[in-house]
């Protein structure tokens, strides 16, 4: 009696080989449990892999093309103040979410981790890759700096500027508005007036 298995079956090779191995009594007993031990069909399933040819479209591809007005789930972004810094192409003036203490942490922590190796911790520009060649960066204490609106920070962050690449792909809008802001702190720290610190310390301050 001669037992005609599917070529399907058999592959692949290393299935074959397993269901050999057995000889003849196990492949009997293979085909009389329906042959399900050697299949791998879950492995290689009738499916077209991405740009894989196809000659049952006219232009020849497996793949469908996307319908015009496809959006990715999650890419909508219509705020255009939140993802662009930018309303009518004009640069904003104010966050797009409120600015808490925590949001300026957060912000402090990005700040430290993706800025200051360049910028420093005071944002005047020396960080350490400037001290080891690179280009310096203005200083954030500049006047033009000091008076740019704050969709400036967010920009130079999204699309990067001259020297400086941008780093969308790693700090999110979120983060970026949270370094944005805390930009500003920086900016603060180091052009206050003496009278807007609190008076006990503007006493000590006074004595030295
Ligand atoms: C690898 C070094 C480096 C890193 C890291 C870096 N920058 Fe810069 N940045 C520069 C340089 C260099 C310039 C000057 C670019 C130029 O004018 O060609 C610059 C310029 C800027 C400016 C000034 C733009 C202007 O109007 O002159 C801002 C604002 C700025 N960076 C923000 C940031 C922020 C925020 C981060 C962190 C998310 C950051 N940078 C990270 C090197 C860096």
């Amino acid at each position: 009696m001669s037992i005609k298995v599917p070529s399907s079956i058999l592959y692949p090779l290393s299935s074959v080989r397993q269901c050999q191995g057995l000889g003849f009594l196990g492949l009997m007993l293979i085909a009389s449990v329906g042959v399900t031990n050697c299949r791998q069909d879950m492995h290689d399933q009738p499916r077209f892999e991405p740009l894989e040819a196809n000659a049952f479209f006219s232009d020849g591809r497996a793949s469908r093309p996307l319908i015009k007005g496809t959006v990715a789930r999650g890419r909508l972004r219509l705020d255009k103040h939140f993802y662009t810094g930018k309303i009518d192409g004009e640069l904003v003036a104010t966050f797009p979410f409120p600015i808490t203490k925590d949001v300026l942490k957060r912000g402090r922590e990005r700040y430290d981790i993706f800025c200051a190796p360049c910028h420093d911790k005071t944002g005047s520009g020396n960080g350490m890759i400037v001290q080891r060649g690179f280009r310096p960066p203005p200083s954030y204490h500049i006047a033009r700096l000091r008076g740019v609106p704050i969709g400036h920070f967010f920009d130079v962050m999204t699309n990067g500027l001259g020297a400086m690449y941008d780093v969308s792909d790693r700090v999110q809008p979120r983060d970026r508005w949270a370094i944005a802001a805390y930009i500003r702190v920086l900016q603060r720290s180091q052009n206050v007036a003496i009278e807007d610190v609190p008076e006990e310390i503007q006493k000590e301050l006074m004595k030295q």
